[in-house]
């Protein structure tokens, strides 16, 4: 490692003291990051940690919508994200205006939505899910209650495979990232890998996942390659969770199904930037009042699910 990072990961240990900091870091994020992080997490288990932690600032290495997320749990701390323009094109395909308007058009159905979204659309959802826990929010849900799942096509159409004899309204919207995985990319993978165990997230194609062993959110994922007996194993998700997976596991070889699973808003947090917004405070991530009411509803009310 060179010497300037380590001075700088000195500077951000010293400063996250001073601060009362707790940092957070999504598997996604560029392994040095991943690695000076209190605690490294799924969408789930990062909303659940910023919930519960007594640390008066955090320092959210993610996306905007899961900073916003910990924004919308804990009104009273500082919440950080260093770079600002970090954000899930993703959470970009819905905007509150465009649900309230398609609500108006299916007012009997819930409308669970991904927590990758903004808070203005979490105040406008009945209840939020990630991807660790989309089935079972659904079926949390009234018996014979449609379903308005937004804004993930892909999750929604998995959430639905395991809720057969519910109605769904699905959302066009997609992970770039993954959603441009193909069937062929898998057969390749296997072909180049034969002993190894395929293992996809739920936000890429229903052919994909067909020819998956298993489909799981991040840290699901983590959990198959440390509980299989496999030796081998083909990750369909971005890149970043191999290096917690290599980390884990070093016993064990993982190969990324294609080089393009790579997802460069979440690559856009550098330690750098990680010790810029403990020097200033800022960018700070805040949610107004009224939204953050009504957004809180639909996100504990996932949390007291699962
Ligand atoms: P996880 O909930 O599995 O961490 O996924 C978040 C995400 O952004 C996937 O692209
Ligand atoms: Fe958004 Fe996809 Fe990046 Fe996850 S991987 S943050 S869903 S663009």
């Amino acid at each position: 490692m060179p010497a300037d990072n380590e001075q700088l990961i000195q500077e951000i240990k010293r400063l996250k003291e001073e601060r009362e900091a707790l940092i957070l870091s999504h598997y996604y994020q560029l392994p040095e990051v991943q690695d000076i992080a209190d605690f490294i997490g799924d969408s789930l288990e990062l909303s659940r940690r910023a919930a519960s932690t007594p640390a008066k600032v955090l320092v959210f290495c993610g996306v905007h919508f899961m900073a916003e997320t910990a924004a919308v749990l804990s009104p009273g701390k500082i919440v950080l994200i260093p770079d600002v323009k970090a954000g899930c094109p993703l959470a970009a395909m819905v905007t509150a205006p465009d649900l309230q308007a398609r609500k108006n058009q299916v007012p009997d159905a819930a409308v669970v939505c991904y927590v990758n979204t903004t808070a203005a659309v979490k105040a406008e959802s009945d209840v939020v899910c990630t991807s660790a826990n989309a089935a079972k929010v659904v079926k949390s849900l009234p018996t014979g209650k449609k379903v308005l799942f937004v804004p993930d096509k892909n999750l929604g159409y998995y959430a639905a495979g395991q809720n057969p004899d519910r109605e769904f309204i699905f959302w066009e919207g997609y992970c770039h990232v993954h959603d441009q995985i193909s069937a062929g990319d898998i057969i390749s993978a296997k072909k180049a890998n034969p002993a190894a165990k395929v293992v996809a997230h739920p936000e890429c194609r229903p052919e994909v996942l067909d020819l998956a062993d298993e489909t799981a959110s991040t840290s699901g994922i983590l959990r198959y390659a440390r509980e299989s007996p496999a030796r081998e194993f083909i990750i369909v998700t971005e890149e970043g969770l191999l290096h917690q997976l290599r980390k884990e596991n070093p016993g064990k070889r993982f190969h990324l199904a294609s080089p393009a699973l790579v997802c460069p808003e979440m690559k856009k947090i550098t330690l750098e930037k990680v010790l810029k917004s403990l020097v200033t405070l800022e960018p700070r991530v805040e949610v107004p009042s009224p939204v953050r009411e009504r957004a809180v509803r639909a996100v504990e009310r996932m949390l007291a699910i699962s």
